[in-house]
């Protein structure tokens, strides 16, 4: 049966005078590839921030698995199953492939033989295993991205939070991470996919909001979002895209 996963309800975030997000509501099923686009500035990754507590809503909700969560630090957050990744990716540099992702792995356990056992098979999964040795800093963009993934599936989430994991990536690049989302979907997660990428939303997604100056524009699956005369006008078709 299809439940919901999340709720976000009339979510506002004002940074002093500036309002990033402006009373944003939808909700997204279990097992959904959900697409968050919009021009840049739009308050996609503030509103990633908000469902993950690195900084409160000014007001709404974030309900997540039946739970407010507004008020959850976000480790707090990722231990009840969600986690997102970032725009501008964040490995710890000066650590191995292995080390970064047994972080992840470290908040379903505490063992070290056991979030090593995890690492590898999340390393494993998105095609990383040949530099599990490797310092984390030497890799360049597109496995960063990918280790950027395994970190987050090494927390085992219901829901994985993506802040354009596909961005700087060729076609090719951007491709195989499709696959890992496909099949990450196929075991049981549900993914919420901010991406400018057109091509990458449209295949990947079951249902896209779009985001306009902080406030919801429009929500439809991808062929009602293409043909939107309003999203093709606030950000397909006027040359808005990053
Ligand atoms: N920590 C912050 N402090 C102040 N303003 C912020 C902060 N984070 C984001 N903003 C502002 O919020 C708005 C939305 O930004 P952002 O969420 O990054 O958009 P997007 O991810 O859609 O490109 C922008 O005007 C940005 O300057
Ligand atoms: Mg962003």
């Amino acid at each position: 049966m299809i439940r919901h996963l999340l709720h976000i309800s009339h979510v506002s975030k004002h940074f002093g005078g500036n309002v990033a997000v402006s009373d944003v509501s939808f909700s997204v099923d279990e097992q959904q590839i959900f697409g968050l686009i919009g021009p840049n500035g739009a308050g996609k990754s503030t509103l990633f921030n908000c469902m993950t507590g690195f900084f409160p809503a000014s007001s709404g909700e974030v309900i997540f698995d039946n739970k407010k969560i507004n008020a959850l630090r976000p480790d707090e957050v990722c231990r009840l199953g969600m986690v997102r990744t970032w725009q501008r990716v964040k490995p710890l540099g000066s650590l191995t492939v292995l080390e970064n992702v047994m972080i992840g792995a470290f908040s379903i356990t505490s063992v070290t033989r056991e979030a090593e056992a995890i690492a590898r098979e999340n390393l494993h999964a998105v095609g990383l295993m040949d530099y599990a040795g490797k310092l984390a800093g030497s890799l360049p963009v597109g496995l960063k991205k990918k280790l950027e993934l395994a970190r987050v599936l090494a927390t085992h989430p219901k829901m994985l939070l993506l802040d354009e994991i596909c961005g700087g990536l060729n076609p090719t690049e951007t491709g195989i991470i499709l696959d890992i989302i496909r099949g990450v979907r196929q075991k049981g997660a549900t993914i919420v996919f901010i991406e400018h990428d057109m091509k990458a939303v449209t295949s990947i997604c079951d249902r896209i909001v779009v985001l306009n100056s902080g406030e919801k524009l429009a929500e439809g699956t991808p062929e009602e979002i293409t043909n939107n005369p309003d999203v093709i006008d606030a950000y397909l078709g006027g040359g808005h895209n990053a």
